[in-house]
């Protein structure tokens, strides 16, 4: 295991309990029974759970995992998960329910119900049949937080055509790479985006990314800034001309339940990210029965809000196939937390009742920074249950979250998954578990997951290792797109014998059993809750015409949780050139936002005259996180030339 950061050792120490108040209990979606009854019949439990959705064929079998790691659930089964996410909600006379209420960064608003949401999605399918879409295609979008973009993300879905959102902050090349691996037909877009108050140029950029790009067909522009936009006359089309002049009926088609619905790409260990893959009724199944019983939700009275982009598997899971399936009321906001003010969030909290509210750690660590007094002017009593997502929750954010928003009385839901995990997968359940500030605590029922060491053995309460989940689970990823060896080798090798899930994340038991997660083991950093691989970042640094050679490594981060800390060797004449150097700096930093976008821009880029490896040539990371962390330099007795420590200190020190 790798040495953890000084936020995480705390929360080892961490003892405090919050038993669930019995208001809360008697009123909760979520009962202890849920995990006895998991426990006794898995294929039972889910087979329940999958009840919730409306399916068109019923299923034959609950899991087949016969051809493991590649499992199928449901088998035979048939749904449409757009019908599942509106129609049936409709059909079910809750029509004049509220789906979204939208909040633009400028403070436009607008409502939309499940019956509008209904004519939007139909008349989307029918643009896109139109624009010769048809089942089993690829389909990017590209768009800030606007309605048109779960509309698009549901127009898909109807019409059995795969997804692949990439986020609004990434660059074109990211965007360019991601429509090459899926051969996206469409690509959905917008003219631009509001962000910090500005509206930024969306447009311009996708044109970059399909300059060179024969798959893409058209691209569908929605207006949203009304800028001039750069146009390519007959491949572009916009939203507007062609969406709004459909029908807005559409008969739609049931799908098989392993009917691809959507890639999500991801960073892994190497440079080139992941196409992870999601089909549709076991996924369904998992968003929809994670969101009731994590979130506690009623239909019928809540109004939830997820913080989270669409752009992210958080976006897919838990503001679009989650809460849809389960016909909630939601808010969604364009923008970023501190425009125009600091209380933004509050305001709108005040300002719709928000009653379940789902953000990052990273977001309530802001919060903290920004000052308690910020919430405490707004009217936050609507809120009766929290969540939390991303990484690993601090103790001190988690008591701060509960007492200056939650009003010192909601649960709190620290959920742990993943991309590849596709719904939540261990957490607390509100109203039945005693919460512990810093732990998510125990598998969902119908969820398997253990700490296990290096050789698969289960730890022992106390003891430390690595994540592994041990039993299928209905919304797993069911592949890398175009790459099934990639998905063995990264998911499945590492504990082949006992045929384990690993994760990729350090977690350790309490001695009551609970479940600690500690961070990434590999080499996967968290940036504000987003994964970056090192190699990524390392190879959009080498791609620059001044470095020689580069190494990353995420430093532990008051706010972020990590920030990216890059140590960079300059090429000969660059490197000699104070001033040179430091402008190299300047465009390396440039260069990383345009090579993957501005979220993996390195906090910090130190130059040095060599970097310590081993004898085999592997860079050592962890002394390079002594370094970015201000530590005493740890053990150099690998390294193949243990002086080399000495010698970037020493170059550092001179600088300051
Ligand atoms: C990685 C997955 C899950 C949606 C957002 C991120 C870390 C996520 C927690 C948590 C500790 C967490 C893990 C995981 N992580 N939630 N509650 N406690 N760590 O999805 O980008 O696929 O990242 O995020 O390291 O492996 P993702």
């Amino acid at each position: 295991m790798t040495e953890q950061s000084p936020t995480l050792d705390n929360l080892l120490t961490e003892t405090r309990t919050f038993p669930p108040s019995e208001e809360f209990t008697a009123q909760a979606n979520a009962t202890v029974e849920l995990y006895a009854e998991a426990e006794a019949d898995r294929e039972a439990f889910w087979t329940k759970q999958a009840e919730r959705l409306d399916w068109d064929t019923r299923w034959s079998q609950v899991l087949d995992w016969s051809n493991a790691p590649f499992a199928k659930w449901f088998v035979g089964g048939k749904l449409n998960v757009a019908h599942n996410c509106v129609d049936r909600h409709v059909a079910a006379g809750n029509g004049d329910r509220v789906a979204i209420h939208w909040e633009g960064e400028p403070g436009d608003t607008r409502t939309i119900t499940y019956a509008q949401l209904k004519d939007m999605v139909c008349q989307a399918a029918n643009a896109l049949t139109e624009l010769g879409v048809r089942a089993g295609d690829r389909v990017a979008i590209q768009l800030p937080m606007i309605p048109e973009a779960v509309v698009s993300m549901l127009a898909c879905a109807r019409i059995g055509a795969a997804h692949s959102v990439v986020f609004g902050g990434f660059s074109a090349t990211a965007l360019k790479s991601r429509i090459e691996d899926a051969q996206a037909k469409l690509l959905i877009t917008a003219d631009g985006q509001y962000r910090r108050g500005k509206p930024a140029p969306m447009k311009a950029n996708t044109d970059e990314a399909t300059k060179d790009t024969p798959s893409i067909e058209h691209v569908l522009v929605v207006r949203r800034t009304e800028e001039e936009v750069p146009w390519t006359e007959g491949r572009d089309l916009w939203w507007h001309d062609v969406v709004e002049r459909q029908s807005t009926e559409h008969t739609c088609e049931a799908f098989d339940a392993e009917h691809p619905l959507f890639i999500l790409y991801t960073s892994g260990t190497t440079g080139k990210p992941k196409g992870i893959l999601h089909t549709s009724g076991g996924y369904l199944t998992q968003a929809a029965y994670t969101h009731h019983n994590v979130f506690d939700v009623k239909p019928e009275s809540d109004v939830y809000w997820c913080g989270a982009d669409i752009g992210w598997v958080t976006g897919h899971s838990y503001i679009v196939y989650g809460p849809m399936a389960n016909g909630v009321t939601q808010v969604m906001y364009e923008g970023t937390p501190n425009t125009p003010h600091e209380g933004r969030h509050f305001e709108i909290i005040q300002k719709y009742g928000v009653t379940v509210y789902y953000i990052a750690p990273t977001l309530i660590r802001t919060f903290m920074k920004w000052g308690a007094q910020i919430p405490g002017r707004y009217d936050l009593s609507s809120l009766r249950v929290l969540g939390s997502v991303g990484e690993p929750i601090n103790p001190e954010a988690w008591i701060w979250y509960r007492e200056n928003i939650g009003g010192g009385r909601t649960p709190i839901a620290d959920t742990w998954w993943q991309t590849e995990t596709g719904g939540i997968m261990i957490s607390p359940l509100p109203g039945v578990t005693s919460l512990k500030p810093g732990s998510a605590q125990r598998p969902l029922p119908g969820i398997s997951a253990k700490v296990v060491d290096e050789s698969g053995q289960e730890v022992g309460r106390g003891g430390g290792g690595y994540l592994v989940l041990d039993k299928p689970w209905p919304g797993m990823l069911r592949g890398i797109w175009g790459d099934e060896q990639r998905y063995v080798d990264t998911y499945w090798s590492r504990f082949a014998d006992q045929g384990y899930y690993f994760a990729g994340d350090g977690a350790k038991y309490d001695d009551d059993g609970d479940i600690w997660l500690l961070g990434r083991v590999d080499d996967v950093m968290n940036v504000s809750g987003h994964r970056i691989s090192t190699t990524e970042v390392e190879s959009a640094l080498v791609s620059h015409p001044t470095v020689a050679e580069a190494a990353v490594v995420g430093a532990s981060d008051p706010t972020t949780g990590q920030g990216i800390v890059a140590f960079v060797i300059l090429r000969g004449d660059v490197a000699e050139d104070q001033a040179k150097g430091e402008e190299a700096i300047r465009a390396l930093r440039d260069h990383v936002a345009q090579e993957i976008g501005p979220i993996a821009k390195p906090r910090q880029i130190m130059v040095v005259p060599e970097l310590p490896k081993t004898r085999s040539g592997k860079i050592m990371r962890r002394l390079l996180r002594d370094v970015a962390e201000n530590r005493e330099v740890g053990d150099v007795t690998t390294l193949a030339d243990s002086s080399v420590m000495d010698l970037i200190s020493a170059g550092l020190q001179s600088d300051k």
